[in-house]
């Protein structure tokens, strides 16, 4: 099919509106030129396919499909090939359901434990988020649908996502927050790209034409077409202009008609627009889905293999006097809510209306195990129960293990908002050291997709942690439990001693206008290992039923040698890290960074010699005064490590640089890493100009980018009273223990998103009358209103008559 030749046949309104959504995930076809209507569903952990009324927020059931370990979970395997089958297996459902692009995966970088959709996000690191991420385009896209890597980019926190802007420095753009989808692409070879509802240094991600033309396009070769976040459009035409194709949902032809209003009036370019048009049905014919393939899945086998996918991103956190695995027909107390009712995956878009949820406590009763009983233990949402407890306690007693399945519950973690702390329930917490006060053998197995304070780790003697392993995730934590297979996921994310030790607590959500992101490259581990903080579990950490041995390293410039052995007396998987330090450099970074890693299986006794290549990102980092990557010559460190802070090898090279001027002058903590406070002078000569206002000003009349939480400052009632209303619904979601995402939703977005996320039936034009109520001019705006609405419904008329008469 020539595309070309395609669009030169398409009249303008055919052109601007195959740009645009036709429903809540569906795009529009131009019929008389055979070009096709797609399908987009979410999302990261399965395939969420709204047969009925279609939401972007998980609110509405979707089709049964498979719930897959979620990626915080499966980066937990560190391992890009079961990602890759993940994702194969995932895509065949996709296209089953005859689904083209799968809004997936999430690869943003969790810059602070408490984002909210941190589960749906892989890594702290972006090597590992990366690779992981590619390997699942790559699976995905093997049944011939698209990918859609998302939200590209700097989108780390819920609070305010489609209003807050992401001040951040060059360097830490390119080498955290962009390298991840760098290596996505150039890799993974996505067909489209979702950008990110929040700005970055003043710009919307459907806007930046830096990020979507020069750099995704110009510098990493994408090919295939870009589209906005769910109401993330902002300004349309200046959107396409920098190179956003498609926008979703539809607001019903209103952002048409301003393409081609501004096409006709020169704002924009036609030449421009065919180009957008043409790089986005290129795509369209490439994901196609043949009519006689076949529409339904294996349910079971899929399930199966979900069940194997989060074995092996179980993580062995604690294993005090071997305590694990257990021996058969031990007597074993099983107590925690989440062992009958499990949380295997996060809330939000990503949500699957799952085949099957199989329920812990029925895999442990088949494990071989002499389950002596079960106990609730607690109340889910945190209410004290003294009568559960008690009765948890006296059966743990009786029993020669109790098992506490503890962790995360629904409201603790949830895409729209972000979690208020690190903490496990007060209420979880007191029963296991209840529990382990009368039975010291006590074994955790936790739920969750984050990080979690660990104080009461003293009082059990073995941890297990499933992360959020998807609906098959219980039977494979019985394997662990009773040592049918032997625990190999390591974390890919630092779980810090408390939330007062992270880098950002003090600035985590931004509350208003701007997101400072002064710690620079210091997220996770970078700041951790560099400024000396000690932490619970470092950034690559997971043990195992056997042990391993390094020896024999030899390392280039190309590549990593050593030999690995497993000597222990079981088989087990190993996360072989390397890490790269340049201790001679004068250009600031963090002490060591994650450059490559192997997940190595080895039999009892096994011992193998490992090779794990250096890339181009082994060495480089991005020079703000030569604007590219470049690399200091100099003596580097190479160690090879089980966590970082568990070096087990270290070798050493000389590297030849590319002699670039050093870009900075004197930034004390940066060349530190104690980031904690930055002050002013030294951020902003990070950033390389003035650090932007970061309050917002209360005293201005509201604008279209001003959120419905500002409206608390509006001058009129109207806005006022929309406030109190929305406030009213987030809390009482939250204090129901459900959060009210589609409250949520509203409270954070601007005012112009009425426009974009109503289908059609407010055009912007009214949405602006609507800020005027806001902002006191009630007779004003509802006359605009009015008006506007008949405006509107006249020009959708003429613009179908038009789309009609051009023969569709
Ligand atoms: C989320 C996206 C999701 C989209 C469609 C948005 O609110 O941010 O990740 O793909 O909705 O459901």
């Amino acid at each position: 099919m020539d595309c070309k030749e395609l669009v030169e046949k398409m009249t303008l309104e055919e052109k601007c509106s195959l740009l645009s959504g036709g429903g809540q995930f569906t795009t529009k076809s131009v019929k008389r030129l055979g070009i096709p209507a797609m399908y987009l569903s979410d999302g990261p952990s399965g395939l969420r396919k709204q047969a009925g009324a279609a939401d972007h927020l998980g609110l509405n059931p979707s089709v049964p499909a498979t719930c897959y370990p979620s990626a915080a979970t499966l980066a937990n395997s560190w391992n890009p090939e079961l990602e890759e089958r993940v994702g194969a297996y995932m895509g065949a459902e996709v296209k089953a359901a005859r689904v083209n692009v799968l809004l997936a995966p999430g690869l943003n970088i969790k810059r602070n434990p408490l984002c909210g959709r941190n589960f749906e996000y892989f890594s702290e690191d972006p090597y590992l988020a990366g690779k992981m991420a590619a390997a699942c385009v790559r699976g995905l896209q093997s049944n011939g649908i698209s990918a859609c890597p998302k939200h590209f980019a700097v989108n780390s926190q819920e609070t305010l996502r489609m209003h807050s802007d992401s001040v951040i420095d060059e360097r830490t753009l390119r080498e955290i927050y962009l390298t991840a989808f760098e290596i996505a692409v150039k890799e993974g070879k996505p067909k489209c790209l979702m950008s990110s509802y929040n700005r970055v240094n003043g710009v919307y991600g459907s806007e930046h034409g830096e990020l979507l033309q020069k750099i995704l396009r110009e510098e990493w070769g994408f090919e295939g077409f870009t589209v906005t976040d769910w109401g993330g459009s902002n300004d349309r035409v200046a959107g396409v202009k920098a190179g956003t194709h498609l926008e979703m949902p539809t607001t019903g032809g209103d952002s048409d008609r301003e393409l081609v209003r501004a096409v006709k009036n020169g704002e924009l370019s036609e030449e421009l627009l065919n180009l957008r048009v043409q790089e986005y049905i290129n795509v369209l014919f490439d994901t196609t889905i043949a009519e006689n393939s076949p529409k339904n899945f294996d349910e079971q086998a899929h399930h199966d293999f979900a069940r194997s996918a989060a074995a092996e991103c179980i993580v062995l956190l604690k294993n005090e006097d071997n305590i694990l695995p257990l021996q058969q027909n031990t007597r074993v107390a099983v107590i925690g809510d989440f062992a009958q009712t499990p949380r295997f995956q996060g809330a939000g878009s990503s949500s699957v209306n799952a085949t099957q949820s199989d329920v812990p406590l029925e895999f442990l009763k088949a494990s071989g195990l002499n389950i002596v009983g079960y106990a609730t233990g607690f109340e889910r949402q945190g209410g004290s129960n003294e009568a559960l407890l008690r009765q948890a306690v006296e059966m743990a007693k009786n029993a020669e293990i109790a098992l506490l399945y503890l962790g995360l519950d629904e409201l603790a973690e949830s895409e729209g908002v972000d979690r208020q702390d690190m903490c496990l329930r007060a209420n979880q917490v007191e029963l296991l050291s209840a529990v382990a006060a009368v039975n010291p053998n006590t074994v955790v197995v936790l739920n969750g997709g984050s990080p979690i304070e660990a104080p009461w780790l003293k009082h059990c003697k073995g941890v297990l942690h499933g992360y959020l392993g998807g609906q098959a995730a219980a039977g494979a934590m019985a394997d662990a439990l009773v040592g049918k297979i032997n625990p190999s996921g390591h974390l890919a994310e630092t779980w810090a001693m408390c939330y007062s030790d992270v880098p950002t607590c003090d600035k985590y959500p931004a509350p208003e206008k701007t997101a400072e992101y002064r710690e620079s490259l210091y997220v996770g581990y970078r700041y951790y290992d560099t400024s000396g903080v000690p932490v619970r579990f470092p950034f690559g950490f997971g043990l195992s039923y056997t042990t391993f041995a390094y020896s024999n390293l030899t390392v280039s410039d190309k590549e990593v040698c050593f030999t690995l052995t497993n000597t222990g007396d079981c088989d087990g998987g190993e996360v072989a890290q390397v890490y790269v330090s340049c201790p001679t450099g004068k250009v600031f970074r963090p002490a060591k960074e994650l450059k490559g890693f192997q997940k190595v299986f080895l039999k009892a006794g096994e011992s193998r010699q490992v090779t794990i290549p250096l890339d181009d990102k082994a060495f480089r980092y991005f020079n703000v005064k030569t604007g590219k990557w470049e690399i200091e010559g100099g003596t580097y460190v190479i160690s090879v490590a089980a966590n970082v802070n568990d070096v087990k090898l270290v070798g050493k090279i000389e590297v030849a640089g590319t002699n670039a001027p050093e870009p900075y002058f004197n930034l004390p903590h940066y060349e530190s890493g104690n980031v904690r406070n930055v002050p002013d002078e030294e951020f902003s000569a990070l950033l390389g100009r003035a650090i932007p206002e970061s309050k917002w000003d209360r005293t201005k009349p509201l604008e279209m980018n001003d959120t419905f939480a500002q409206l608390q400052y509006a001058k009129g009632w109207v806005g006022r009273l929309v406030y109190k209303v929305t406030k009213y619904q987030v809390d009482k979601g939250m204090k129901a223990g459900k959060p009210d995402l589609d409250a949520l939703f509203r409270y954070n977005m601007p005012i112009r998103a009425i426009a974009k996320m109503m289908g059609g039936m407010i055009s912007m034009e009214m949405a602006e009358a609507l800020l005027e109520i806001f902002n006191g001019h009630f007779f004003k705006g509802v006359g605009h209103f009015i008006g506007g609405f008949f405006r509107n419904r006249k020009l959708s008329k003429e613009f179908e008559k038009k789309l009609e008469e051009a023969g569709n």
